[in-house]
């Protein structure tokens, strides 16, 4: 299915950009053109991107979010510590 006319840009293609790492409609218009004439296109890349298009940035948001969590861990970890006399 088309999400670019302007540029003839399917919904595939701009998955595999998104998969080589083109997180943000202009990434994906930097690699394919889409969204860079008419314009009608960018909210419908913009939905692609936002539901599970982008695996880099879920990737991203795990790792974050794992991050944030062993960060919490440290902090509690240093609370529990006895204080030095
Ligand atoms: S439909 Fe994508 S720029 Fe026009």
């Amino acid at each position: 299915m088309y999400v670019c006319s302007c540029f003839g840009i399917t919904e595939t293609q701009v998955r595999e950009h998104a998969a080589g790492g083109a997180c943000t409609p202009r990434q994906i218009a930097s690699a394919s053109k889409a969204g860079t004439d008419c314009g009608s296109c960018v909210r419908r890349i913009q939905s692609l991107l936002g539901r599970g298009g982008c695996p880099r940035r879920e990737l991203l948001s795990e790792t974050l979010a794992g991050a944030s969590e062993t960060a919490v861990q440290a902090v509690q970890a240093v609370q529990d510590l006895p204080e030095a006399a």
